[in-house]
């Protein structure tokens, strides 16, 4: 890859600013001053340096968000903030997007990533990956809803959904439940509830695949995922 690419998609500025620094002797490759901006350099094998600092480069960036309410699943949008506008500079100049979506008022896990291939696999209707929802239910849910996800439910399109196991956490004039699908029909969640006469007025997305939400972060807050949870992402498709 070429020195001048590679630093401007790392964000150290457009092509013009990253020629300026290389005329300017600031960087080097394996301590060597380069000044050539077509110079081409291996990101893997090669030392690049700016100004003395090491440069990290990599090709993939993976990030687990847990959303908060009010921001779309999306990379831009006319009017409401997305959560690629919540990313610090230096994690969005790798261009990542959310791995699917989750409802405006949804909150949780959201895999952010600019590894297409992944993010193909992992909304594949083929690869059922398994999606586990934590929503609160404006009525009792029943062992009946129960059976009824068990068996798949009929949507107000007619569709009718695959197996879901849902799981009652607490029931009562308000009940709290866990839903795992393997889908991912617009508002799937709400619509399967709404199928059987009930309402969610909450809900969570806890995992994904192998991927568990780190609780640890706050509405709007995001990490790199840790090497682990890359291999697992990967291995298990
Ligand atoms: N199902 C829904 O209804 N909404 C979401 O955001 C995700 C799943």
């Amino acid at each position: 890859m070429r020195i001048d690419k590679m630093l401007a998609n790392l964000g150290f500025g457009s092509r013009k600013e990253v020629k300026k620094l290389l005329k300017d002797g600031a960087v080097k490759v394996n301590d060597v001053v380069i000044k050539d901006a077509k110079q081409h350099v291996n990101p893997e094998s090669d030392t690049v340096t700016l100004n003395g600092e090491v440069i990290e480069y990599k090709e993939f960036i993976y990030l687990m968000m847990n959303k908060p309410p009010g921001v779309i699943s999306a990379t831009e949008d006319q009017y409401d903030q997305t959560v690629i506008d919540l990313l610090q500079v230096e994690d969005m100049v790798y261009e990542p997007f959310p791995v699917g979506r989750l409802d405006k008022d949804t909150e949780g896990l959201l895999l952010i990533t600019n590894d297409g291939q992944l993010a193909h696999r992992l909304l594949s209707p083929k690869k059922h990956v398994p999606k586990t929802y934590f929503a609160v239910i404006d009525q009792e849910v029943t062992e009946d809803d129960v059976l009824a996800f068990e068996k798949g439910v009929i949507l107000d399109d007619g569709y009718e959904t695959k197996p879901g196991i849902l799981k009652i956490l607490k029931s009562g004039i308000h009940s709290d439940i866990e839903l795992t699908i393997t889908e991912g029909k617009f508002h799937q969640v709400k619509r399967m509830f709404e199928a059987v006469g009930k309402r969610v007025v909450y809900l969570k997305r806890i995992s994904m695949g192998p991927l568990e939400l780190d609780e640890s972060l706050e509405l709007g807050e995001y990490r790199e995922l840790t090497d682990e949870e890359i291999e697992l992402l990967i291995n298990n498709q």
